[in-house]
């Protein structure tokens, strides 16, 4: 029986929105301020670029490389690739399912809290609020019996609509346009806050680093917040690049959502730390940092009630465009090791997502019994993932790449089927086979042992 013909993205930039899409999220605005403040400030800031650029894009890349080369899911690319019966490859596509999961289980929480704030600031629950009364509406919300729960399972229904439509009609529209205006968005967000007395503190904190505060547990923080913010380690840019045209340049689609992705997590912190320190909130707020900083900015402005719309609006949609590719990892999985059809395996994604995340977002409620030792169900999502999941998963598919794939096909990649000058192939394959490695293994075992 002839195979059907495998869906690809309509062109480079779509293919380079799509992962755009899927890297930038709640990862910069939300996760990455919280990881910032928590460790430290500045040195963290450091330690996770580099991290980014050295480590981060060479393993997106790796992950493009066997989504092509194999043209299938992460569980199937790893079989087909290191030669069928008898190896335990697969199990890494399966961990990578997995991942995608339990993000989507706790990501969907956050993303709820992003559907209720629109729905906040269209209702105008901001205006004229002061910084005790902003702080009571985030708790009110995540505490409330089921309005964060709703938000939850409708965003996990949006996901599910779009990832039914497919990779091109839903994914690679979307992202298209709604990408750059977040961007814009921001900047102006950017030179509001910078303009608020007691910005300079908060510049201070998040630029001028304190190198006596790099541990080993923010060296692994910072690995694992660069791993979740550009969506690798788990299969969905394996799953994306299994959709990439054959000659499509993908180092340099990985270098550009690289720096698109780092960008926006500095923007990020340039609106919410200078705000920070001039509205007095400790960096270290956690979970509610973005959530009372940003509608506090907005209040100041002019025309705030607007921007502030926009801005969540916007928000909305850069977390959806993230878990889109998270329930996609799953449904490429499920549609083809276990053959359902592209319904029916994102219905029963988003169902078992729902399963989970909905105890996720119980957690948060003060006094929760879901807790196991001291962290809520949340945390411990988040860190199993980032923290664990993800720095092995990354480590598995560089040292596949490196070490077992044919050199040959792995060249033929990075080259994209010698339309490209070989240029500095050589140097992202040393990389991928030494540095990468090393690195992921040293910052792990580090920290696991100190
Ligand atoms: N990178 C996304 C973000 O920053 C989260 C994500 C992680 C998406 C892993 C897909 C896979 O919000």
């Amino acid at each position: 029986m002839a195979e059907k013909k495998r869906e690809t993205f309509g062109s480079k930039l779509g293919f380079i929105m799509a992962t755009a899409g899927s890297a930038l999220g709640l990862g910069n605005i939300y996760r990455f301020p919280c990881e910032a403040g928590a460790n430290g400030g500045a040195a963290f800031v450091i330690v996770y670029l580099a991290l980014a650029l050295v480590i981060g894009t060479p393993l997106m890349i790796s992950e493009f490389v066997i989504g092509r080369n194999s043209r299938s899911n992460p569980v199937g690319a790893f079989r087909k690739l290191s030669g069928g019966k008898g190896t335990a490859w697969p199990v890494v596509g399966y961990l990578g399912v997995l991942c995608a999961f339990l993000i989507l289980a706790f990501y969907t929480t956050v993303a709820g809290w992003t559907l209720g704030y629109l729905g906040k600031s269209a209702a105008g629950h901001f205006a004229g609020q002061d910084l005790a009364a902003i702080q009571r509406q985030f708790s009110d919300f995540t505490n409330h019996p089921w309005l964060p729960i709703l938000c939850q399972l409708a965003f996990l229904a949006l996901t599910a609509v779009v990832v039914m439509r497919g990779v091109k009609g839903g994914i690679e529209r979307w992202s298209k346009i709604l990408m750059p205006m977040l961007l814009v968005i921001m900047v102006v967000l950017c030179v509001k806050s910078l303009t608020l007395s007691g910005a300079r503190e908060g510049l201070e904190f998040f630029f001028k680093p304190d190198f006596s505060k790099i541990t080993g547990k923010v060296v692994l923080s910072a690995l694992g917040q660069s791993f979740f913010s550009l969506s690798i380690g788990m299969g969905a840019l394996i799953t994306y690049g299994s959709y990439l045209g054959r000659r499509d340049n993908m180092v340099s689609s990985a270098v550009s959502v690289t720096l698109a992705d780092a960008l926006v997590a500095i923007l990020a912190g340039v609106i919410i730390f200078p705000a920070a320190f001039s509205f007095g909130i400790q960096p270290e707020a956690g979970a509610s940092l973005a959530f009372t900083t940003l509608p506090l900015v907005f209040q100041q402005m002019t025309g705030g009630y607007f921007f502030c719309l926009i801005f969540f609006l916007l928000l909305v949609i850069a977390t959806l465009t993230s878990t889109i590719s998270l329930l996609e990892v799953i449904v490429a999985a499920l549609t083809e090791e276990l053959r359902l059809s592209r319904t029916k395996a994102a219905l029963l994604g988003a169902v078992g997502t729902a399963v989970i995340g909905v105890l996720a977002t119980m957690s948060f409620r003060a006094g929760s019994p879901l807790h196991i030792g001291a962290k809520t169900v949340f945390d411990l999502l988040d860190q199993i993932t980032a923290l664990y999941m993800m720095p092995i998963g990354g480590l598995l598919i560089v040292l596949f790449v490196g070490w077992k794939m044919k050199r040959g096909d792995v060249m033929d990649e990075l080259t994209s089927h010698q339309t490209l000058r070989p240029g500095l192939r050589k140097a992202i394959l040393f990389i991928i086979k030494y540095i990468a490695p090393v690195a992921i293994a040293v910052i792990f075992v580090s920290q696991l042992v100190g």
